[in-house]
Formats: structure tokens, C-alpha cells, sequence
């Protein structure tokens, strides 16, 4: 049977692709972010994982404000990258598993997410550069993308979202191959980059975000999408990436590491690794 073994929730910025592409890991600037991630490097060096289930957002490259689903699912065996405009180089190809992505859509949608299904479907920096971020040596495992709409609104809530990663996690848990599964969230948190509030970041709500994730998800579905916005930023609301993310880590879910980093351009830049350990059934004493 498949597992999901754990979950890690990271920023998407594409100025981050540029830094990559031109080797400024240990530049003062970026050390700091980059450095968050030796920690995942760690433990996906151990863990292994054979797949990853990628919820981010589209940012026009493949779906726009003409036709936006608020919930969508790539079903194919490759996911291309193309030029974005953000000047940051075009990635490689993802595989992607269409069986395993079949699974989910049956299961999914059969407990009542009406999911938009993708036989093709491009990836833009959201999925790229976490990635890249994740394994540099370029040793990708497969993925499937879960695309959530963070842009035109009405957005799904915190509890829609949280509920399809639910969804997601029992469905990876009854595919019957012998699968290692993770789970990414990407985007945020705090930022806007446009408007009056451009350049607006909040620590504090940043810091409950990533405690209650762990500790407890489901107060944080108490947020209204428009209070999210005001809390977190226009595009802060791409937390409800990590919010999925973490709802399909439906076991035992402790935190292995987090780094939190202001600014990577105009985004409060953070990591989060948690592990989801299976819930073991105690005996009842005789
Ligand atoms: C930035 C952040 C994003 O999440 C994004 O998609 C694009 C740009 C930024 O901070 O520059
Ligand atoms: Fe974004």
C-alpha cells in the first residue's frame, strides 16, 4: 500500500530560479534561505520518497482569469515548464504518474470534490522551483500537481482547502502499490506585490500559521478568505496550499525543521518539514 510519509511547505518566489541558475546560494542575501533547506536534503537523502503530490497555484502560465478551476489535477506522465516572463530559465520536465493520478481523481472525486481533470498540464515556478529547491542534483521524484485557485476570486476557504488535502491523503493511502508518498505545499506566506499594501509581511500571523499547522489545523479554518487577505496579503493567500499539504498528512504529524526568512523579494520567505507518522491503535488493557 501506499504511505504518506510527510509534508513540507515552502515559498515558490521565481527570483529564487535566477539565484539557482546563477550559483548565488552563499551570497549574503540568500544564504539564509538557502540554508533552510539542508535540513530537507537530509531527509529526503533518508526517506527516499517515490513521489510527491505538489498543491500549489497557477500564476497564468496554464490556466487564467478567462478559465480558472478552483481545484485541478494533472493526469498525465509529464509536466513542461515554458517561459513564465519572470526572466528566470525555463525548468526540465516533471514525470508525472497518470495511474496514481487517476487513483486520486476516482477516489477524490468520488467523496465529492468535483476536481478538474488535466491530461496536460504545465507546471510554472510554483512547482519548478520548489523542486529545484528541494533536489538539486536534479534527482526529481515523480509528481502530481494539484492545482488550487489562490487568484480569481471567490477563492475556496481554509476549510475547503484543508478538507481536499484530507481527501488527497486517503486516497494515496488506499492505492495499492508500494509507494512512498510526500506531500508539498508552496507559496507565501505573507506577501503582496501590488496595490497599496505592496511589500506588506506579517510576522506574527506568519508564526501562528506555521505553529497551528501542527499543532492544530483546524482552528486556522476559522479564517475567512478575506481575512486571510487582510492578514497575510493579496497573495498571502497562498497559504491555502500549505493548508492542503497538511491536511493529507493524516497521521501523526510532528515538525522536523522550519526556517523562516525576511525578504526574499517581497515575500516572507519560509520552510516547514513535518513528518506524518501512522496513527498506532492501542489495545484496550483485558
Ligand atoms: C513573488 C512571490 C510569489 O509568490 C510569486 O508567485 C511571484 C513573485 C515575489 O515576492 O516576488
Ligand atoms: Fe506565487
Amino acid at each position: 500500500m501506499a504511505r504518506v510519509i510527510g509534508g513540507v511547505g515552502t515559498t515558490h518566489v521565481p527570483s529564487i530560479g535566477k539565484a539557482i541558475a546563477d550559483r548565488k546560494q552563499n551570497d549574503p542575501y540568500w544564504k539564509p534561505f538557502f540554508d533552510g533547506f539542508h535540513a530537507v536534503h537530509k531527509w529526503l537523502a533518508s526517506e527516499k520518497p517515490d513521489v510527491a503530490v505538489v498543491f500549489s497555484n497557477d500564476h497564468g502560465l496554464n490556466f487564467f482569469l478567462d478559465k480558472m478551476p478552483t481545484f485541478a489535477i494533472g493526469a498525465a506522465n509529464e509536466y513542461r515548464n515554458e517561459d513564465e516572463g519572470w526572466g528566470i530559465p525555463v525548468s526540465r520536465a516533471a514525470k508525472g504518474n497518470a495511474a496514481l493520478s487517476w487513483h486520486i481523481i476516482n477516489e477524490v472525486v468520488g467523496e465529492g470534490f468535483d476536481l478538474t481533470m488535466c491530461q496536460e498540464m504545465l507546471v510554472d515556478h510554483a512547482v519548478t522551483i520548489p523542486l529545484q529547491l528541494m533536489w538539486p542534483n536534479g534527482d526529481w521524484p515523480v509528481i502530481v500537481p494539484v492545482s488550487i485557485n489562490t487568484v480569481q476570486h471567490p477563492l475556496p476557504s481554509m476549510a475547503r482547502c484543508y478538507e481536499l488535502g484530507r481527501s488527497v491523503g486517503r486516497a494515496i493511502a488506499c492505492y495499492p502499490e508500494n509507494v512512498k508518498v510526500m506531500v508539498i505545499g508552496t507559496g507565501g506566506l505573507s506577501h503582496q506585490l501590488d496595490g497599496k499594501r505592496a511589500g506588506f509581511i506579517n510576522k506574527d500571523f506568519d508564526k501562528l500559521c506555521m505553529d497551528q499547522l501542527v499543532a492544530d489545523p483546524e482552528s486556522l479554518t476559522r479564517y475567512t478568505i478575506p481575512q486571510v487577505v487582510e492578514l497575510a496579503g493579496a497573495q498571502g493567500v497562498e497559504f491555502l496550499n500549505w493548508m492542503a499539504m497538511r491536511g493529507a498528512l493524516t497521521g501523526t504529524v510532528s515538525e522536523l525543521h522550519r526556517n523562516y526568512h525576511i525578504p526574499i523579494s517581497n515575500t516572507a520567505a519560509a520552510t516547514v518539514l513535518f513528518e506524518n507518522k501512522p496513527r498506532v491503535e492501542r489495545r484496550k488493557a483485558a
